[in-house]
């Protein structure tokens, strides 16, 4: 499925993106906020996962298109994890640096998000570093709110939740 906004395209990945999502998960700038950058070994799987996810998932973690220039400035949307013994849809979005600071990840995510209140019901997760104010910013923008505090992989992070799904029948 394509999503447009007025600045941005959102789509499926596709093999010819492989290139250029590998690169961006090798590379320390892209990867900011995260472990680390990745192997090639871990890129090219990581690019294997977003397309397996996108086959089942129509707002899993996705290429965000600029569509004034045609290209791929980053991604958002859910991925699969767990967390104290429960699978859950983290949302994420993450973009090149020289197009952070332009409300792109608040843009696309919304887009996005009309989607999973289409065809799921369900809370959705957002993980930050507590030092990430710029995430922290867009997540509350997007509608999450604070959940709590919680080690995860060992670091302790803000955790946040936002409820999806089709609005409740009106009473009447
Ligand atoms: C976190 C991240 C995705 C935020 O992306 P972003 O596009 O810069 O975030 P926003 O959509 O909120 O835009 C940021 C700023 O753009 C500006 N902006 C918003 N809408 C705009 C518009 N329509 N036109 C121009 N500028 C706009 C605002 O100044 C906004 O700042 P604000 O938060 O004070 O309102 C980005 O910084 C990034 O990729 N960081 C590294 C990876 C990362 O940390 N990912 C999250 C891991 S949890």
């Amino acid at each position: 499925m394509i999503v447009t906004t007025p600045r941005l395209e959102l789509r499926p990945p596709r093999e010819s993106d492989r290139e250029r999502f590998v690169g961006f998960f090798r590379d320390p700038d892209f990867m900011v906020f995260h472990p680390g950058a990745m192997t090639e070994v871990r890129a090219q799987a990581r690019f294997d996962h977003m397309i397996t996810l996108c086959a089942t998932i129509p707002f899993a973690k996705q290429p965000v298109i600029e569509r004034s220039s045609g290209l791929v400035v980053g991604y958002t949307g859910v991925d699969r994890i767990v967390f104290e013994g429960r699978t859950w849809l983290e949302w994420g979005y993450r973009l090149v640096p020289e197009c952070r600071g332009l409300g792109y990840a608040t843009e696309a995510a919304r887009a996005l998000l009309a989607t999973a209140h289409r065809t799921y019901t369900g809370d959705l997760l957002a993980i930050i570093d507590p030092g990430n104010l710029p995430s922290r910013n867009v997540c509350r923008k997007l509608g999450f709110t604070y959940w709590k505090s919680a080690p995860v992989d060992g670091d302790v992070r803000n955790l946040y939740r936002l409820p999806v799904g089709p609005p409740p029948p009106r009473a009447g």
